[in-house]
């Protein structure tokens, strides 16, 4: 911002695809650390760099849905049920 305003993740749902790799975890620490509700989708793609110990520190923290976001009925569960659990 540039002008010295602090801005937290406070009550936003944050929904990061491919949360188990390097970048969505780091991603998905900073956002949890912001106090946002973080949710993580992932397929667990065998040639890439998944790995559940990239988030074992904030288990419980965040939620996880394995599944390929190529596929359109996994989109709709992993927009519509946390959409749904926040009323929406
Ligand atoms: N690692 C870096 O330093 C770096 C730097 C700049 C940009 N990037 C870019 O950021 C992105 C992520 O980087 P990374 O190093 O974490 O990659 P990564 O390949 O290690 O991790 C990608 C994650 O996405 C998941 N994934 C892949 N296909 C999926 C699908 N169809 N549905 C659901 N989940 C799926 C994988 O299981 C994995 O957990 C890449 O596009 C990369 O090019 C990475």
């Amino acid at each position: 911002m540039g002008d010295g305003t602090i801005m937290t993740m406070d009550g936003k749902d944050v929904l990061i695809v491919g949360g188990l790799g390097p970048m969505g975890s780091s991603t998905a620490h900073y956002c949890i650390y912001q106090g946002a509700s973080v949710t993580i989708a992932d397929n667990r793609a065998p040639l890439y760099g998944a790995n559940d110990f990239n988030m074992r520190d904030l288990e419980g923290k965040f939620e996880l849905m394995v599944g390929d976001i190529r596929e359109e009925q996994f989109v709709d569960h992993v927009v519509g049920e946390p959409a749904s659990n926040h009323g929406r």
